[in-house]
């Protein structure tokens, strides 16, 4: 496997039903929409999001190349048969080039189609196969059971569980911990 620095920078990956692409300015309505939707914010870090806030992250993440280490970087989710932005994917990978953290939003209305799983599983799949990533994980608030059950869908492990180990919306939130190791992905 060559070195990712000698990787030719990324394009697209594309799934039966989804492209993974960078996302552009022309995302950042559809983007503020569905993430400024109370039932998407509920267990995510912000409690507002506006266009403009779209439009800061989008310009941020078009400065840096995708699996970059000591990087983080938002994949635009996009539906092949209307060329609608359905959701992201956060990957963030480490110092070493070697873990990341994965994370998901994704619009209610194209929830519970399987959209999530399909985008993830080809990210992951792609950091193990093509760019050597040796583990890749993901942490959410237990009370979040559609997430968590996205992780074990993945093939996930749950791994640890922090009891009241972040200060979140005004009250101590649990965190818990999933894993695969790039030996266990098939
Ligand atoms: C977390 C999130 C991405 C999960 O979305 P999701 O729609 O449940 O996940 P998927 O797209 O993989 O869909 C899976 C569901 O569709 C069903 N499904 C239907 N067709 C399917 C298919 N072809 N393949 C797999 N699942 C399918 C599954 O049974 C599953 O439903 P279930 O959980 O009730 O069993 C979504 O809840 C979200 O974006 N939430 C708001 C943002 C957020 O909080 N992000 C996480 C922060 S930690």
């Amino acid at each position: 496997m060559a070195p990712k620095s000698l990787m030719p920078p990324f394009d697209q990956i594309q799934t039966p039903r989804l492209h993974l692409r960078r996302l552009t300015l022309a995302d950042a309505e559809p983007l503020a929409t569905y993430r400024a939707l109370p039932e998407v914010m509920r267990l995510q870090l912000w409690d507002h999001y506006d266009l403009e806030t779209a439009r800061t992250l989008i310009s941020a993440v078009n400065l840096v190349e995708p699996f970059t280490p000591a990087s983080a970087y938002q994949f635009a989710v996009e539906l092949c048969a209307t060329a609608q932005l359905i959701g992201d994917l956060y990957f963030k990978t480490d110092d070493a080039g070697t873990q990341a953290e994965i994370g998901w939003t994704f619009s209610p209305d194209f929830q519970g189609r399987g959209l999530a799983t399909e985008a993830a599983h080809a990210l992951i799949d792609h950091a193990f196969r093509n760019l050597g990533y040796h583990r890749i994980y993901a942490i959410t608030d237990p009370r979040h059971t559609q997430s968590m059950r996205l992780m074990i869908r993945l093939g996930m492990r749950q791994e640890a569980h922090f009891r009241q180990n972040l200060w979140f919306k005004s009250a101590w939130a649990d965190d818990v911990h999933f894993a695969v190791l790039a030996q266990d992905w098939s």
